[in-house]
């Protein structure tokens, strides 16, 4: 089967999905799959060839030319993150084409991508999140409000982007506006949201062989003041898996992330992230295409559930494949 490996995107994470998508060529079986690495970028969508060659992507059909050949695929890795891969611009376009494509659908994406949209979705079904409080570009900003409403310290997010971009935990109130203006440079939307002190953990659920399945439980542990771009990816943080969680929180958080993935109907891969409050687990967002390099979270949580990359991956394209 040939398989299109979409990566790159169009937002700041862009980096990291090409070292995602570059894992995924590595490792997925070369028996199985002929992978094709294509880079998606605001100027060009090309596939690169193993000589780092470029050849350009006819996007009426998201084919390619090479050696005087014409190849199209059977299916779609979406190793993008962000924008517009995990926002569902790039999924409404395979689906469009009729190619199948391993993450969720254009609607699970563009929901999910909202911080405030998964939340508020999520919330009549029993899975808290912290207050919080939104900000449209051009809103006037009313600083007595949001302290009143989200109380210090609070975390100042864009509400579309990933990776952090965009995070600032602001401890005093003056420094509320500068938080602001640098999440507006992410997305032109802001969520604030209430800081919650407890142990933070992310939670893997993706379909394996047919069922919804939860792969361990990863603790969170930075050394920074929170679990920032340098601690995710600079190692400024230890992820501890399994979660050293009780029986009773592991099975709550467990059966939550779950029940989100069912509720919302889901496909592929996701990987959520709470902050267990007095034993309850707190939702913060849920990642669609998460990061996939073999020292990212879903991958080390899938080797410590017995599965390779070569299986995860594969797994991914089977389950979408006709
Ligand atoms: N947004 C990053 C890639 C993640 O969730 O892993
Ligand atoms: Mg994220």
């Amino acid at each position: 089967k040939k398989v299109a490996i979409i990566m790159g995107g169009y937002s700041s994470e862009y980096k990291i999905s090409l070292n995602s998508g570059n894992v995924v060529h590595t490792y997925l079986d070369k028996n199985e799959f002929e992978s094709y690495r294509i880079h998606i970028f605001k100027d060009k969508w090309v596939y690169v060839d193993e000589n780092d060659k470029e050849f350009p992507v006819n996007k009426d059909d998201f084919s390619i030319r090479t050696n005087g050949k014409t190849i199209t695929f059977d299916c779609v890795f979406n190793a993008i993150h962000g924008t517009p891969g995990e926002d569902g611009l790039m999924q409404a376009y395979f689906e469009l084409l009729n190619i199948p494509q391993t993450s969720c659908d254009y609607y699970q994406a563009a929901l999910t991508f909202s911080k405030r949209d998964l939340l508020s979705v999520l919330k009549p079904y029993g899975i808290k999140s912290a207050p919080s409080y939104y900000l449209n570009m051009g809103d006037s900003i009313d600083l007595d409000a949001i302290v009143e409403k989200v109380g210090l310290p609070c975390f100042v997010k864009a509400n579309k982007a990933g990776s952090s971009f965009g995070i600032s935990k602001v401890y005093k109130k003056e420094d509320l506006q500068s938080a602001i203006e640098l999440a507006y440079k992410e997305d032109n939307e802001i969520i604030i949201e209430a800081f919650l002190e407890g142990t933070e953990v992310s939670v893997g659920v993706i379909k394996f062989k047919g069922e919804t399945k939860v792969l361990p439980i990863t603790e969170i542990v930075t050394e920074n003041d929170f679990f920032d771009y340098e601690a995710k990816y600079e190692g400024k943080s230890q992820e501890i898996t399994p979660a050293r969680i009780t029986p009773e929180q592991e099975k709550k958080v467990s059966e939550m992330a779950k029940h989100a993935y069912e509720v919302l109907k889901m496909k592929g891969f996701s990987r959520s992230e709470f902050i267990f409050v007095n034993n309850e687990p707190y939702m913060l967002e849920m990642n669609t295409t998460p990061g996939l390099t073999t020292e990212s979270i879903l991958p080390q949580q899938a080797k410590i559930a017995g599965i390779s990359l070569a299986e995860l991956f594969g797994n991914a394209i089977k389950e979408v494949l006709p």
